[in-house]
């Protein structure tokens, strides 16, 4: 079965409207709909006010009509009554500001008032819907991502380093404090990287994001410890603004979901083949995208790549919110409507499939890691980005290709391109060399391979997979690199980037590779 349906979001209407809506739902043949994703402050409206009573009328309407429910966990919004006793738990962002209530996700993950909040109303639902017929999955949260740099998070931090470190000494010389005397003599002197008079220290930098990461798993992992009943995930959002090391989650939830709202049908087939890749095996979703009269040929990437569920945000549009305008699957004109009529068509198709099994000869790595690392201030320019430069890859692939981490097992794979692998840790260094000296093909490009993972300069880090060196590295006009494959001589390609463009160099024939080579 393919799972079909969108956001619900049935404290924004009258019950009326409910019952009309799950006419609607089975008219569009869907089958799970996401529930409560920002409901708190109606199960919760006052620190020791709980009324559940609506979300038990809404589950058992859509239980009793046979649609299963995806129950979220509200914590990604907590209530203004939450906010005003809980100042601190508000999130400082990088200049210092403190925000304030009126949005949503405005939280601080490690306030300690923030964390005992959410796992009470977390642990209430549990108990109460953990048995419900209609419940087949859980959602915690939404879409983790909100940094802070209050001192909640400072403390934590520390924590988080000593653990890493072990010592000073240590953090030391990962962080090359040395340099503009930044040298700590105890990890209370480190601090979040707040705003500050010039440029950060790109260690620090991307071990704050690692932190933030962890520090919210660590959250999703304390409300996962109370959830049963069904399997449990979070929805990924996807982009380099977010601090979390999807791969890495990936490992920690029941089903792979993604929320993606593209505008070409490329980066769509990219995100599923990357939510395929993290998903290693398992199944993946799409958990949100926007709905659109063209709703058939958007959801077929997904559903070539793998995809076990096409839902929306969200199932009928709202009258009033920051969100009014976006689209819906039952648009403010109502049900009869291209809209509805193409989401119903696209229902329709599902009913009766399968999620298709999807064996890929060829991986490519991407890797979030390196993402933040590229985007530490005062690199050398480049023409083109981290994503950019990995989506033009997968571009140049005609079918699913596996869109992996860098510590991935590539063994099985005929090709694995890495694209602008800046960051090289030691673990995705040995799983290259390993496949490489095991008979496998590995493409790279320009700027590969030049930092360690705490973002210092290893000149020839590469040496032994491509038996060429970097020749060039100027900051004006831009960068020169060489990259080439394997010491015998097969494939290779070489780049030569420059502020204004790309030249690309094909040193053998690429056709070897199965591979086209797309210009920007
Ligand atoms: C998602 C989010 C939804 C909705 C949607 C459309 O990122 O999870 O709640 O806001 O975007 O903007």
């Amino acid at each position: 079965m393919i799972r079909f349906g969108g956001d619900y979001n049935p404290e924004q209407w009258p019950s009326p409207v409910w019952a009309e809506d799950v006419g609607l739902m089975l008219r569009a043949g869907v089958n799970l709909v996401t529930v409560g994703v920002f409901s708190w402050s109606r199960l919760q409206p006052g620190p020791d006010e709980f009324d559940f009573g609506w979300l038990d009328r809404v589950l058992d309407l859509l239980g009793s009509a046979g649609i299963g429910v995806c129950l979220a966990t509200p914590t990604a919004s907590p209530p203004p009554w939450f906010t005003r006793l809980h100042p601190t738990a508000m999130p400082i962002n990088h200049d210092g500001v403190r925000l304030s209530h009126g949005s949503r996700d405005t939280y601080c993950v490690n306030a300690p008032a923030y964390q005992s909040a959410s796992l009470e109303i977390t642990g209430r639902l549990a108990s109460r819907y953990a048995g419900h017929d209609a419940l087949r999955l859980w959602h915690v949260h939404n879409e983790y991502g909100t940094t802070c740099y209050c001192d909640h998070c400072a403390a934590a931090f520390r924590r988080w380093l000593a653990a890493r470190y072990g010592d000073p000494a240590t953090l030391n010389d990962a962080w090359s404090t040395d340099f503009w005397s930044q040298r700590v003599s105890n990890f209370d002197e480190v601090l979040p990287p707040r705003a500050t008079q010039y440029l950060s220290n790109p260690a620090q930098l991307l071990d704050y994001r690692r932190f933030v990461s962890d520090a919210m798993l660590e959250h999703y992992r304390s409300q996962r410890a109370l959830l049963s009943g069904a399997p449990v995930t979070t929805n990924f959002v996807l982009g380099g603004w977010v601090p979390v090391d999807h791969a890495r989650w990936a490992r920690e939830v029941d089903i792979v979901a993604i929320d993606d709202y593209p505008t070409t049908l490329a980066e769509r087939a990219f995100a599923a083949d990357l939510a395929r890749g993290w998903a290693r095996g398992g199944p993946w979703m799409l958990m949100e995208h926007a709905p659109s009269v063209e709703a058939r040929e958007i959801a077929q990437p997904y559903l070539d790549r793998g995809a076990t569920g096409i839902l929306y945000f969200q199932w009928r549009a709202s009258r009033g919110g920051a969100e009014q305008w976006h689209p819906a699957m039952v648009p403010h004109e109502g049900p009869d409507t291209p809209v509805f009529r193409e989401i119903s068509a696209l229902g329709a198709t599902l009913r009766d499939r399968e999620p298709v099994a999807v064996t890929a000869t060829s991986a490519l790595i991407y890797d979030e890691q390196t993402m933040w690392a590229l985007q530490s201030p005062h690199l050398p320019p480049r023409a083109e980005g981290y994503e950019a430069t990995v989506k033009r890859w997968h571009r140049a692939f005609d079918g699913p290709v596996d869109v992996v981490p860098p510590d991935a097992s590539l063994g099985e794979y005929d090709l694995v391109v890495a694209p602008l692998l800046y960051l090289l840790p030691a673990a995705g260094h040995r799983a290259l060399r390993d496949y490489v000296s095991g008979g496998g093909r590995l493409v790279l490009t320009f700027d590969s391979g030049l930092v360690d993972e705490h973002c210092r300069v290893t000149p020839g880090a590469l040496d032994d997979l491509i038996g060429a060196r970097r020749i060039q590295h100027d900051l004006e006009p831009a960068t020169a690199t060489v990259l080439r494959h394997t010491p015998d001589g097969r494939p290779a390609v070489l780049e030569n980037h420059y502020g204004g463009g790309v030249v690309r160099y094909v040193a053998t024939d690429l056709d070897d590779l199965g591979l086209t080579l797309l210009e920007i």
